[in-house]
């Protein structure tokens, strides 16, 4: 029997390992795999989901499902975790004689990463060795292709669970049309070790409403709402939390849920306030009214009792802060609305400075360790992620800046073009004609 590292006269064999996502197999990966094969026992460190989504998009498939397939693919010996982007920590428990990778790291994200790569294996005279890649079949590329065909709304639904599983901070964006839902989807910046991009979409009321010329006072009804998700549900892949201002009356608030359930949104968040709606943002400058615990507590309960499944999320807003009620009556109504079920908290505040969300935060977080923050810094902006998440927040929203930075450049070149009596000064404030007939290709 061939005991794993040794041959069979007892001598160790040589180790060759292959670091791999494994969400989608293809020959890519098997010529890999085999040429490792032909180097030594084969180890293969899956990178778990938590590694993946640190410098792309998270897998399709789990751990566990990518893992069986991994385990009985031709050639493999073992399969062990990789946790994180990058070999080190998996280099030296394993000391392995050959690291096998495609040649296209050479250059982009993974350059650093194959530096390091080879710094290791130099420790115990190790060996980088890079195929050539097969061009055109990475799996970002046949991921991409699957995603253009779309998505199930069950597998949308719950991707907003799984990335709290898996994410330190879940990281959404604002849409409120077909065009900014492609924009939060399609949107990827290379940092130095992968890439950024948003997870997910907020679909606000203060933008859709703004988008409509109305104020974001429940002018725009329920069913125009669920019109524009359905245009953004549409075109994308990525999951939406919906914004549903206080969830009118509980008996109507059910069939909110029922409806955005059905439609495949992940969560809807609604705000402790009662009365004529006003955007958060007037705070205490405009008459806005806070829902007392009791009446709030039994709304969360009857959404939840009137969801079909298990993954759709009620995210209690606490407007405490907004109103001048103060921490505790923040904190008391927190605790009181997760009891009553709510699945996240969000805690909104209109301050310059973060520090009253992140005494939130802390306070909360000894009440609970799971249960989801939100947090949405548009006047605390100068907070950065890292922060949030240190202070323990899971989800950060930037809420209303793809509709605030059209606004300006739409005034701008309407503008140019009446000044000048003609559109030619305009030219350089807007996308070329030929880029706008490509913008959205024909699939
Ligand atoms: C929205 O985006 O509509 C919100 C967040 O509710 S805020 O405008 O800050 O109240
Ligand atoms: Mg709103």
């Amino acid at each position: 029997m061939l005991v794993y590292g040794m041959t069979d006269n007892g001598n160790r064999s040589k180790i060759a390992y292959v670091a791999m996502s494994a969400d989608f197999i293809h020959s890519g990966h098997l010529n890999i795999l085999h040429k490792a094969r032909e180097l030594g026992e084969v180890v293969v460190g899956l990178l778990t989901d938590e590694a993946i989504a640190s410098y792309k998009r998270m897998p399709l498939l789990t751990y566990d499902q990518r893992l069986v397939i991994v385990e009985n693919l031709k050639g493999v010996s073992r399969v062990i975790p990789q946790a994180t982007p990058d070999y080190t920590d998996n280099l030296l428990a394993l000391k392995p004689d050959y690291v096998v990778h495609g040649d296209d790291w050479q250059t982009g994200p993974g350059r650093k990463i194959r530096e390091r790569v080879i710094e290791t294996l130099k420790l115990w005279g190790g060996e980088l060795i890079e195929p050539r890649y097969t061009e055109g079949l990475s799996s970002s590329h046949l991921v991409s292709g699957l995603r253009r065909r779309g998505i199930t709304t069950e597998i949308r639904q719950k991707s907003f669970r799984r990335l709290l599983d898996i994410k330190p901070l879940v990281r959404i964006m604002e849409v409120h049309n077909g065009l900014t839902g492609l924009i939060v989807e399609e949107t990827r910046v290379e940092t130095g070790d992968g890439y950024r991009e948003f997870d997910g979409m907020w679909e606000s009321s203060l933008t859709d409403s703004a988008s409509k010329g109305k104020p974001d006072n429940s002018s725009v009804d329920v069913s125009s709402r669920v019109d524009t998700i359905q245009q953004i549900l549409e075109v994308t892949t990525k999951p939406i939390i919906v914004d549903a201002d206080n969830g009118g009356l509980p008996e109507h608030f059910q069939f909110t849920v029922k409806t955005l359930e059905r439609l495949g949104v992940s969560a809807v968040v609604i705000e402790d306030k009662v009365g004529s709606k006003r955007n958060s943002l007037f705070g205490t400058d405009v008459d806005q009214t806070q829902d007392s615990i009791e009446e709030f507590a039994e709304k969360i309960r009857t959404g939840k009792l009137a969801q079909a499944g298990e993954d759709f999320m009620i995210i209690a807003r606490i407007e405490s802060l907004i109103l001048a009620k103060g921490m505790d009556d923040a904190l008391a109504r927190a605790k009181a609305y997760v009891e009553a079920g709510a699945d996240g908290i969000m805690i909104h505040s209109r301050e310059k400075t973060p520090d009253e969300v992140l005494t939130f935060c802390e306070h909360f977080r000894r009440y609970s360790a799971t249960i989801p923050i939100v947090a949405v810094p548009s006047t605390y902006n100068a907070v950065t992620e890292d922060e949030l998440e240190k202070a323990g927040v899971n989800v950060v929203i930037y809420a209303n800046h793809l509709l605030r930075s059209a606004y300006p450049a739409m005034v701008r070149t309407a503008e140019t073009i009446l000044r000048s009596g003609r559109s030619l000064e305009a030219n350089e404030l807007c996308l070329p004609i030929k880029d706008v007939l490509n913008l959205i290709p024909v699939s």
